[in-house]
């Protein structure tokens, strides 16, 4: 029976016994007399040292026991006294499953550029940085459950194909069965989808909020983790196509308490990452970035700055840095502005409030000075905006009234209005970008790196 690498070096209690391991040969090196493989089988970063007396086995069986092989390997456990592990297996019995051509297989022992390693998507998670980061990516997804469901918040599932946008920003994906070289039009010649599937045209979510609102007023406080899709054509080290997010809502709840909780749920899981993913990270911050575990250390440890985005942009305003793009009330803020604020000026994450209505969406709710939204974005070093969120309009005439003066199509909302009709309560939530939260706490410069499959424009090959 298969014991887990991760096991066996855990625990002492496997030590001079006999064990059977399957993985992945990351290397092997000897000369006649023995020979030393590097075994690992995923369920650590840790390699276990196989130690293969070669006249038993002979050269010729050895052989094809490359990089990237997999094989199973039944022995006895003893101490090392070898340097870099504490145990090594003993082998009696190999079994090779696969052997992997040296000439072909695409990952060899020297260090692959990230950008190489993207290429081959379906064989980088073989890689150490890559096994490392979905390891964490994995942790995290658990921790999050975790940490809803101790708080009392229930997983509610939203739907993937909707026909509404979320954020009003059109950067949508369309879902049709029709065919699109020969559909039927109106009269002012616009697509008729009263032939499509659905009888309406829909779209692949851009966010699951409207119908996490409706859960939370019904359940109280309710959080969705689902995968969602944008179109818009950014070619950034930070925006995928496919993205997960996770978006909490809770009923009775204002701008204040949707801080507090976006601060502690940031830092619990920090802290989660830093409890128990100690051996990826200490791989991570060795190999790719040195900054990494003080980085998250201090995030942990230290207040976010809260502040108005009136002050954000007088302080930018003031600042002598160059940016791309110049500031002035009302603007949109790019990352450079947003890691201004927190890398150079506060030098900690800052959450910024009260946003312009005009650059933000149509369910926020409105501040008496009728210029500004009870908006929320969480900026990180590093990151820029890693979460965005708000209090929402539960007034129906002030909600209704916004829509209208956007134009957005009322036949696509009515059942959102109907909350704001029936028993309506003040209410608040936020989006997390999880590839956003796993760049941050695994120190990785792309977001591409931090997604099995990632999908950006012109990419969707695995
Ligand atoms: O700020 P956004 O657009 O907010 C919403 O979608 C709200 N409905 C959330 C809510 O209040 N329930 O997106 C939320 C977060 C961003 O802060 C960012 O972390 C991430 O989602 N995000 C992306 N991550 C990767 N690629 C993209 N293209 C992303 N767009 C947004
Ligand atoms: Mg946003």
């Amino acid at each position: 029976k298969r014991t887990k690498i991760l096991d066996l070096i855990a625990s002492e209690s496997y030590v001079f016994q006999q064990v059977n391991v399957s993985g992945w040969v990351r290397t092997r090196r000897g000369n006649k007399h023995i020979s030393f493989i590097a075994l690992n089988d995923g369920s650590t970063i840790k390699n276990l040292q196989i130690v293969v007396d070669t006249a038993t086995f002979g050269e010729e069986f050895l052989k094809p026991i490359t990089t990237g092989a997999c094989i199973n390997v039944t022995g006895q456990l003893v101490v090392s006294e070898g340097k870099g592990q504490t145990v090594e297996l003993q082998a009696s019995e190999i079994e090779i499953y696969g052997s992997a051509d040296v000439e072909a297989y695409p990952l060899q022992k020297k260090g692959h550029s990230l950008e190489f390693l993207r290429e081959i998507a379906h064989l980088r998670p073989r890689t150490n940085t890559f096994s490392a980061v979905l390891r964490i990516r994995h942790a995290m997804a658990f921790a999050i459950h975790n940490y809803f469901n101790e708080k009392g918040f229930f997983y509610l599932h939203t739907p993937i194909i909707t026909g509404s946008d979320a954020e009003g920003a059109g950067a949508m994906f369309q879902v049709t069965t029709l065919d699109l070289n020969n559909v039927p039009k109106t009269v002012d010649g616009k697509v008729d989808y009263e032939n499509d599937f659905f009888g309406k045209s829909t779209n692949l979510t851009v966010s699951g909020q409207l119908e996490g609102e409706l859960g939370a007023l019904a359940l109280g406080s309710i959080y969705t983790f689902g995968p969602t899709f944008r179109a818009e054509n950014s070619n950034t080290p930070r925006h995928l196509a496919e993205f997960w997010m996770i978006e909490p809502e809770v009923a009775f709840s204002d701008i204040q308490d949707n801080m507090d909780l976006a601060e502690d749920f940031l830092k619990s899981l920090i802290r989660y990452a830093l409890e128990h993913c100690a051996d990826d990270l200490e791989f991570l911050n060795t190999m790719w970035d040195k900054e990494l575990l003080d980085r998250l250390k201090f995030v942990v440890e230290n207040d976010f700055v809260r502040l108005p985005y009136s002050e954000g942009i007088d302080i930018l305003m003031k600042s002598n840095e160059k940016f791309d793009f110049p500031v002035s009330w009302g603007v949109d803020l790019q990352s450079e502005h947003e890691r201004y604020l927190v890398e150079k000026h506060f030098k900690k994450p800052v959450i910024l409030t009260d946003y312009p209505k005009d650059i933000k969406a149509f369910y926020m709710k409105q501040n008496d000075d009728g210029k500004t939204v009870r908006a929320m974005d969480v900026l990180f070093p590093r990151i820029g905006e890693i979460i965005g969120g708000s209090q929402r309009e539960e007034n129906y005439d002030k909600l209704l009234q916004r829509i209208t003066e956007l134009n957005i199509p009322m036949k696509d909302l009515w059942w959102y209005l109907e909350t704001r009709k029936f028993g309506t309560a003040p209410h608040a939530g936020f989006g997390l970008g999880f590839e956003r939260l796993l760049l941050f706490v695994t120190g990785m410069g792309n977001i591409r790196d931090v997604i099995p499959f990632p999908r950006t424009p012109k990419n969707a090959e695995f």
